[in-house]
């Protein structure tokens, strides 16, 4: 060994936030003894301050990406880097929202957003100051006094929200967290989610089946193809922000939809004909 360390491949990436180099997820299946490839040779690169969206058909390794970026599942091959440095394990610099809220049903909003800062020792006095902050970002004051069986669903869903946001972590991992809400209430999170992705300044990768919500939100949309996940294609969405949510009902709003829906119509209709759903709409 020279002892003289070998510019890193990644030196020469400014100010990528996130880059997935190469990942290849495979899971091994002890019932049947085989393995399944879920992912296979992902790289992305996201950079600081970003919100890309990942859509794709059911199936295709969507949520298996985010546990890889998380840590949570290590990649069969290639890497995960936060500000060039290579990721093994969660971090504090990554925080996941998930599609339920799985708000601890017997503690306060209050109580629910400082959880993890009780889990990290920090003061009381600190951790009620940053939890009031976050609960007043959501749009939840007044309510902090409240259980979550007290609250609707996009109430849990922004309680969820100001949890993982009250960590302050670089980056928000988010795995279809509207899926459980009504198509009226999608839309208001919809709109606030952007408002406080202005102002927390946060780097977000969000996983959805719909895609004018990946449209809406995204400055890019990465679709798969069906299983293994792989990047089909990426799609920068060239729409002005703010946007306000006539936007889509906007033509150049629908033909970025056409598009999308075009690149992954083939697969979604294969996974269809298997599940046999409904095929009357562009959500999948
Ligand atoms: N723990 C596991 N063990 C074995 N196989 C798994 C495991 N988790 C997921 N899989 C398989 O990996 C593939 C990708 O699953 P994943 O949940 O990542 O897909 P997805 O794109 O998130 O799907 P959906 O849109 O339905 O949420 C699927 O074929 C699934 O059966
Ligand atoms: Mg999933």
């Amino acid at each position: 060994m020279s002892g003289v360390r070998r510019p890193d491949r990644t030196s020469s990436i400014m100010n990528a936030k996130l880059e997935a180099q190469d990942i290849r997820l495979e899971y091994v299946q002890p019932r049947t003894n085989t393995r399944l490839v879920a992912l296979d040779g992902i790289d992305l690169k996201i950079m600081d301050g970003e919100f890309v969206s990942i859509v794709g058909p059911s199936g295709c390794g969507k949520t298996t990406f985010l546990s890889v970026v998380d840590g949570l599942i290590g990649a069969s091959a290639g890497r995960i880097l936060v500000d060039g440095r290579m990721v093994t394990k969660p971090g504090p610099d990554r925080a996941v929202v998930f599609q339920d809220a799985s708000l601890l049903p017997w503690r306060t909003v209050l109580n629910n957003v400082r959880y993890g800062l009780e889990c990290l020792n920090v003061g009381a006095r600190e951790a009620k100051e940053r939890a009031s902050h976050f609960i007043e970002m959501v749009g939840l004051s007044g309510f902090e006094h409240h259980y979550p069986y007290e609250l609707s669903g996009g109430m849990q869903q922004r309680v969820n929200l100001a949890r993982a946001l009250v960590m302050d972590p670089k980056i928000l991992l988010m795995d279809e967290p509207f899926a459980s809400l009504d198509a009226q209430t999608r839309e208001v999170m919809q709109e606030e989610l952007l408002q406080i992705w202005v102002k927390a300044k946060k780097t977000v990768l969000f996983v959805t089946h719909q895609i004018d919500e990946a449209i809406y939100l995204s400055d890019r949309v990465v679709v798969f193809s069906g299983r293994p996940g792989k990047v089909k294609e990426t799609i920068a969405v060239a729409i002005e922000r703010p946007r306000r949510l006539a936007v889509k009902r906007e033509a150049r709003f629908h033909a970025i939809e056409d598009r999308i829906w075009s690149l992954i119509e083939e697969d979604v209709k294969a996974d269809r004909n298997r599940r046999n759903v409904d095929r009357s709409d562009r959500s999948f």
